[in-house]
């Protein structure tokens, strides 16, 4: 076992698979509730007591598709580990980052069963939504970190500029879990007689889409600082693909409040707050640049990253490219 070793790039490439299988997750999750398929397979897990697999009907099928996603996403997760830990050269923080996400999707599988528990209650699903997109974005880090060699990188941008991105992620924080919460004063509940968010759907949907109005306000904003301060113009290309992004989100969004949130759009609307989300990250974590990890980079027996987590290729470096300051920032 210790003579096998995996290199930058397959390890990348298992990063993609698992975030490919936590997004599909996410729709499929959606779709249970969206179909009210929760309790379309009595048992586990096997779908009945008599059979593996599930009768040719809707909702059976919808259940047990999302267990089969499940599945794939722990066994991702699982291997994804145990390749952080084979990799070479070494990296702490791709082993950090791996192991919180296997434990983090095992402990998302506990508060599943608590909403199973609840009979649905809606705070139990919101808080079940939120640790979904810590997840996400755990697997989002991991894989973009996964692309280049440890460090810090180097800001590319301004300092504003930075905070900026800082306060637009935590605004979009707020807008996932105020849409969460008119998910639960709405009528998708995923099952009868579920507890649901005392206020009226109208009224969360009106705080949903103010947030997300700040939000679109504070990226114009910082758009407009990325110009003025000459930003690499990746930088502001990614700017404009969130903004693109979030334009569309919001559509999704009033369309659907305005044609009594039919199970489609919705479902299409979850998947766009992933979208967003996963976007708002990796424009957040492009701000720095970072060198690439060439293949051969580790030999077995050297490992300079194993104990400090920044390896001397990727100490930073002043970057004097676009008057920016050239501050070394952890991103
Ligand atoms: C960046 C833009 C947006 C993001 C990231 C976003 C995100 C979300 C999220 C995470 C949910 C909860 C999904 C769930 O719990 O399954 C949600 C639900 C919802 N959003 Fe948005 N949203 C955005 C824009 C909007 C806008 C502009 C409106 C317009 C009113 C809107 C209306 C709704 C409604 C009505 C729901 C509840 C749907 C249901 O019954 O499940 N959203 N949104």
């Amino acid at each position: 076992m210790s003579s096998l070793r995996i290199g930058p790039r397959p390890f990348l490439l298992l990063c993609r698979f698992t975030l490919a299988t936590v997004i599909l997750n996410v729709a499929t999750g959606a779709a249970v509730r969206l179909s009210d398929s929760g309790l379309g397979c009595p048992d586990w897990p096997t779908c009945s007591q008599r059979r593996l697999t599930p009768p040719l009907s809707l909702h059976p099928v919808v259940e047990f598709g999302n267990r089969v996603v499940v599945f794939v996403l722990v066994v991702a997760c699982a291997a994804t580990m145990v390749a952080a830990f084979l990799r070479r050269p070494v990296r702490r923080d791709l082993r950090w980052l791996s192991g919180g996400l296997i434990l983090g999707v095992l402990g998302e599988a506990v508060l599943g069963a608590f909403v199973v528990y609840s009979k649905l209650n809606a705070y139990v699903v919101m808080v079940h939504f939120m640790v979904g997109m810590g997840l996400l974005a755990v697997s989002v880090v991991l894989t973009l970190r996964a692309g280049h060699a440890a460090g810090r990188g180097t800001l590319a941008v301004d300092r504003a500029s930075l905070w900026l991105t800082r306060a637009l992620l935590a605004l979009i924080v707020a807008v996932m879990a105020a849409g969460t919460a008119t998910t639960g004063a709405g009528p998708h509940a995923g099952g009868k007689g579920a507890k649901r968010v005392p206020i009226g759907l109208e009224d969360m949907s009106r705080i949903h889409a103010e947030i997300v109005l700040a939000a679109g306000v504070l990226l114009v904003v910082l758009l407009w600082v990325l110009w003025k301060s000459n930003a690499p113009a990746h930088n502001q290309d990614a700017g404009r693909i969130l903004l693109a992004v979030m334009v569309v989100q919001g559509i999704i969004g009033y369309t659907q409040f305005f044609t009594h949130l039919p199970a489609v759009l919705v479902g299409i609307h979850v998947l766009g707050a992933s979208t967003v989300w996963a976007t708002a990250l990796w424009f957040h974590h492009g701000l720095s640049d970072h060198r690439a990890e060439p293949e051969d980079a580790g030999s077995p027996g050297t490992d300079p990253g194993a104990t400090s987590g920044l390896r001397p290729e990727a100490e930073p470096t002043v970057h004097a490219g676009n008057g920016s300051g050239a501050v070394v920032e952890p991103v």
